[in-house]
């Protein structure tokens, strides 16, 4: 069985084929194409994405970027040769979601293929599971865990039930950002300090190139770190977070620091301050639900998971205060938006499934949640 899988719901356009083959009644995924082609260039000049600008990118490039999918995975004649395709549904910008959507159902109607819709999250959920090489799908004990932290979304998941059927997994979302997704964050900083878009990958170059002389430490709040008010107890809020920073940048001290050591060396320890702050509420809010749902595993997901900083924390933190529990995290290359987790995810959503002619129907929904 073969899925080819679109993902147009911010600034990547990517299509991919997924191959599902069956070894002792087991299926064993093999990631034939996972083209990408990113917009970061054209967004980069205004600082962030711009949803009307997305869309006509998205549609210049899903030919060409399918058209390379299919070669890459040598597929003559898809109306044969594939079995599905799915597409992003939600959440994501709606405009930019609807150009995926329009071309999946074309190719539905043109092959004559049915159409899976994917939520985006449960896209990033799985991607822990993606591999180079073929891979199973390994058995998972649960509760778990999972944070998924990306441009748009910072969210604490409880994962109840094994997967059973056609799904994978019953989720409950048990906490969320009640303004900036932690990605946003990272991005709205790097442009107060003209760092450029995307934030995360520059925030973090800066911050790990703090010596370890550098002897002015600044200290940032790390907001809704120690809230246990029973209403929204894993929430987030990281707008305050990137206000402590504007006031930071404004401050007498700071300019003097600027003036005496430069510019880049103000911007290295502000990168470094922030990018903890970040770390230091992700990790404990995480940790926290966890402990309390008794989680076997912490599963994460999402383009803020490829910080090396984090990665590299939350495994020691992990290993000193529950080493029982298990840490699941995506290769760097399937943290960011893919479409090899949306063909994944396609496979896990088969319930939903839309033959040709109904998926005529099938509509972008920029909120839909887990
Ligand atoms: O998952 P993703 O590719 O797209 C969305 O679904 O939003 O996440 C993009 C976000 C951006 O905000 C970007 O700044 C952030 O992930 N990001 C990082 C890093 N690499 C990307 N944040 C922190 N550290 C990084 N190394
Ligand atoms: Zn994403």
């Amino acid at each position: 069985m073969k899925i080819l899988a679109i993902e147009t719901s911010c600034d990547e356009t990517a299509i991919s084929i997924l191959e599902i083959k069956s070894r002792d009644k087991r299926p064993v995924f093999n990631i034939l194409s996972n083209v990408i082609s990113s917009q970061v260039k054209v967004h980069a000049e205004w600082g962030g994405v711009v949803p009307g600008l997305a869309k006509r990118e998205h549609e210049k490039n899903l030919p060409r970027v399918l058209k390379r999918a299919l070669k890459k995975a040598e597929i003559v004649n898809p109306e044969k040769e594939i079995d599905f395709i799915s597409v992003t549904q939600g959440p994501g910008l709606e405009p930019a979601l609807w150009t995926g959507i329009n071309f999946a159902k074309k190719l539905s109607v043109v092959w004559d293929i049915p159409l899976i819709p994917v939520n985006h999250m449960l896209g990033h959920l799985l991607a822990f599971f993606l591999k180079d090489e073929e891979f199973e799908i390994p058995k998972i004990e649960f509760p778990a865990i999972a944070l998924l932290v990306s441009g748009g979304h910072t969210q604490i998941i409880l994962i109840k039930t094994p997967p059973s059927g056609a799904s994978w997994g019953k989720y409950k979302l048990i906490g969320e950002t009640r303004d900036d997704a932690a990605g946003e964050a990272f991005d709205k900083v790097a442009k107060m300090m003209d760092l450029g878009y995307p934030g995360g990958p520059m925030i973090s170059k800066l911050a790990s190139s703090v010596g370890s002389s550098a002897s002015h430490r600044i200290v940032l709040p790390r907001p809704m770190i120690d809230d246990y008010s029973k209403d929204g107890e894993f929430d987030f809020s990281f707008s305050g977070l990137k206000t402590a920073v504007l006031y930071k940048l404004k401050d007498p001290e700071i300019r003097n620091y600027e003036r005496t050591y430069g510019r880049k060396y103000v911007k290295e320890i502000i990168s470094k301050e922030f990018q903890q702050a970040v770390i230091d509420v992700l990790i404990s809010k995480t940790l926290r639900a966890s402990e309390k749902y008794k989680a076997k595993n912490i599963i994460l997901g999402g383009g803020v998971t490829a910080n090396k900083e984090l990665r590299k924390q939350f495994r020691r933190q992990l290993s000193v205060t529950s080493p029982q529990t298990t840490l699941l995290m995506p290769k760097i290359k399937f943290t960011g938006d893919n479409a090899a987790m949306i063909a994944l995810a396609g496979y896990f959503s088969k319930d939903k499934i839309k033959r040709p002619a109904k998926s005529q129907a099938l509509k972008a929904e920029g909120n839909l949640t887990l």
